[in-house]
């Protein structure tokens, strides 16, 4: 398995807050080609300039809504070493409790909207090659929770999914990443979680790029484990309220 550093990167989701962090520090250490996929059109144009006028680093971008009824499918004419994808969101879970259309829509931005792009990435010939993949999930995944089981229902998807395809690269020179985050301090958990358990995207980003070949599932931090352990065993009184 190749040790080398990372010189190119595509990321989908790339306007995500630890997505930005993830290609700042990529930038710090080298990585000179991003291909910047991304809903945002005009978020994504900032980051690229930022990489271009930062660190002279050559950057593409591409729009893409995950919602699209009939979505074009991926065209990756270009190998990177790394595809991250860390797009997805929480949704209105309220709504998606009684409206199956926003249930969808939750189950579309964090699992079967990615699939085309997972697929599209993980082809017979670019696992024969030294990459890596490393795929946002997150601890919602490991249970069902009553405030957010769509969104926990799409990661565990989405985890297993790719669980399918870090086995299907076992032996391979292509590292498979499912990361199970925890709180993070961006956007999604904004007035949602408590502030001393989120952890700073850049922090985040530090601690990924210390190995950046490591394939299997982790949580970040890892102190979700233990904790998300400890949930999993709680029993159903106790896990309602959660
Ligand atoms: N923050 C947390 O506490 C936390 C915890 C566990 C797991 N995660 C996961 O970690 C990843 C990154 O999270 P984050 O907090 O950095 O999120 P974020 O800042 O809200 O970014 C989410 C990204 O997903 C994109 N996206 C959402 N819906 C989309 C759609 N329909 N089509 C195309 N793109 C779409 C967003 O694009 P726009 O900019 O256009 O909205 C953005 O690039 C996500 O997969 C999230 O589920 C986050």
């Amino acid at each position: 398995m190749s040790r080398s550093p990372i010189h190119s990167a595509l990321v989908l989701g790339s306007t995500s807050v630890v997505a930005i962090a993830i290609c700042q520090a990529l930038a710090r250490q080298g990585c000179r080609r991003f291909h910047l996929v991304a809903r945002n059109a005009n978020a994504n144009q900032a980051l690229a300039s930022e990489l271009r006028e930062r660190f002279g680093a050559d950057v593409s971008c591409e729009q893409v809504e995950l919602l699209a009824s009939s979505p074009k499918p991926p065209q990756l004419r270009e190998s990177f070493d790394l595809y991250l994808i860390t797009a997805g969101c929480l949704g209105d879970a309220e709504r998606a409790r009684h409206e199956a259309e926003e249930a969808l829509a939750i189950t579309a931005a964090n699992f079967s909207g990615l699939i085309p792009w997972l697929t599209a990435i993980v082809t017979p010939e670019r696992i024969q090659k030294p990459g890596c993949l490393w795929v946002f999930s997150s601890v919602a995944a490991d249970r069902g929770r009553p405030s957010n089981y769509h969104y926990g229902a799409a990661k565990a998807g989405l985890t297993r999914f790719c669980e399918g395809l870090l086995l299907r690269c076992h032996g391979t020179p292509f590292a498979v990443r499912i990361l199970k985050a925890g709180f993070m301090a961006t956007p999604m958990t904004t007035g949602k979680a408590p502030p001393l358990l989120c952890a700073k995207p850049a922090t985040i980003a530090r601690d990924l790029l210390r190995r950046p070949h490591r394939r299997g599932i982790e949580y970040i931090p890892w102190w979700w484990a233990p904790l998300m352990l400890l949930i999993r065993l709680l029993p159903p009184a106790l896990a309602a309220k959660l």
